[in-house]
């Protein structure tokens, strides 16, 4: 599965770091690549079209609070970027919402959670069901 990841400055550092942790992941760096100050939405947006776009199948977004990366990101038609701080609710993302991004806070998980959180969402499968129903309800709201 390819797999782009992004990250404004707050996110830099566990972006990184996620890397190495999950190092038979194949990740696309699409930035940021360094601590220096940029903006946000500049960033969830970038990849958020690719993952619409159908060049990834999921999308890693970090910035320190996770929340603006995901409200950018979820402006994308076809995008669901689901805000994550631990294993609960990565899975949930998958198994209730199908969200193709995770997002998190690079100031508020550590690298552990972070990796955890991660692998969960990149191996767990939508269930279908009544939960399609729900989604394809968000998808009629675009
Ligand atoms: C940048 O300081 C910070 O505002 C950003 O990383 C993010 O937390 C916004 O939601």
């Amino acid at each position: 599965m390819k797999v782009a990841i992004a990250a404004d400055h707050g996110g830099f550092d566990l972006k990184e770091a996620l890397k190495k942790k999950l190092s038979t992941v194949e990740w696309v760096d699409l930035g940021t690549h360094n601590g220096d100050s940029v903006d946000y939405p500049d960033f969830g947006a970038a990849l958020a079209r690719r993952v619409a776009a159908g060049e990834f199948q999921r999308g890693v977004l970090i910035c320190g609070s996770g929340i603006g990366i995901s409200i950018a990101a979820n402006k994308i038609k076809g995008i669901r970027a689901a805000l994550c701080h631990n294993a609960y609710t990565a899975e949930m993302a998958r198994k209730h919402n199908d969200a193709n991004i995770i997002a998190m806070g690079g100031r508020v998980v550590d690298e552990n959670t972070a990796a955890t959180m991660t692998e969960i969402f990149l191996s767990t499968d939508f269930e279908g069901g009544r939960h399609a129903r729900r989604v394809e309800k968000i998808q009629a709201l675009e």
